[in-house]
């Protein structure tokens, strides 16, 4: 984390979990123990049919929505998809763009996610564009190329200034939902890298503002060292965020002076 040049985001990604009833439950939970976050902006990416009782259950904690998917268009015949407009007229403020569940399961494709970055600036949302290599990609030695293509992909013919609006996150495909995280030194050497992408692309100030996650795997017991690292500014968290003790210890981790 660097507080200095920019903001640290601990944001949970719920995939397909929870019922309205059990979200409102968590929202008890942690509106008990979280007190005021100082340090970092806390999100919940949430599926679409809980985000408006989301945005309200969450106010008063101070835990801001997000979504976990929006199309690029701005309105048509896509039976079954949600335009970013719709998802900022109901109080969401994050969207994650391109996890690699949705590249993998969705046809989600480098182009698509560019759009859909575009789209989502364009309605005043957040987008946390998720870029990872996979465990083959990683044993090739193209993890670099990859991260960078992938980067240089999502953000094409989005203007600097634009660029405050923008999250990337980290994610290793393999580290995803397996228990196995990248050690700090893997996390911290690929969000440096995409960091060194954005100051190519756009200059050091705008690469110095621009928040990096890390994602996968990310737990109670290794948050704190992966966000130790100067250059990965907070964690986008599948499982450990399902819990309210096991999201709070992250939080809390994020939250040291
Ligand atoms: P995980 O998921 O923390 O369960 O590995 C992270 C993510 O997919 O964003």
């Amino acid at each position: 984390m660097n507080r200095r040049y920019r903001k640290t985001i601990i944001a949970g990604n719920w995939k397909m979990n929870k019922t309205l009833s059990e979200t409102r439950a968590f929202a008890e939970e942690i509106k008990a123990v979280i007190g005021k976050p100082k340090w970092c902006e806390v999100v919940l990416c949430v599926p679409f049919v809980n985000i408006p009782a989301a945005v309200r259950m969450f106010k008063e904690c101070r835990i801001a929505i997000g979504a976990e998917n929006c199309h690029y268009e701005s309105a048509g015949a896509y039976t079954g998809e949600v335009t970013a407009e719709m998802l900022k007229e109901v109080g969401v403020k994050y969207v994650i763009i391109g996890h690699s569940e949705r590249r993998q399961y969705y046809n989600e494709t480098d182009s698509t996610v560019n759009k859909k970055v575009h789209a989502a600036i364009e309605a005043g949302l957040y987008p946390i564009v998720c870029v990872g290599e996979s465990l083959e990609q990683r044993e090739l030695g193209v993890t670099m190329e990859l991260i960078t293509y992938q980067v240089k992909a999502a953000l094409s013919g989005v203007s600097a200034d634009k660029m405050r609006h923008v999250v990337i996150a980290y994610e290793p495909i393999w580290a995803i939902g397996t228990g196995k995280t990248a050690t700090a030194e893997q996390a911290a050497e690929v969000c440096e890298a995409i960091r060194a992408v954005i100051r190519k692309l756009y200059g050091a100030r705008v690469a110095r503002a621009v928040t990096i996650q890390y994602g996968g795997s990310m737990n109670a017991k290794n948050a704190a060292e992966l966000l130790a690292q100067p250059d990965i500014d907070g964690g986008l968290i599948g499982g450990a965020s399902l819990k309210v003790p096991d999201f709070m210890q992250i939080i809390e981790s994020a939250n040291q002076e």
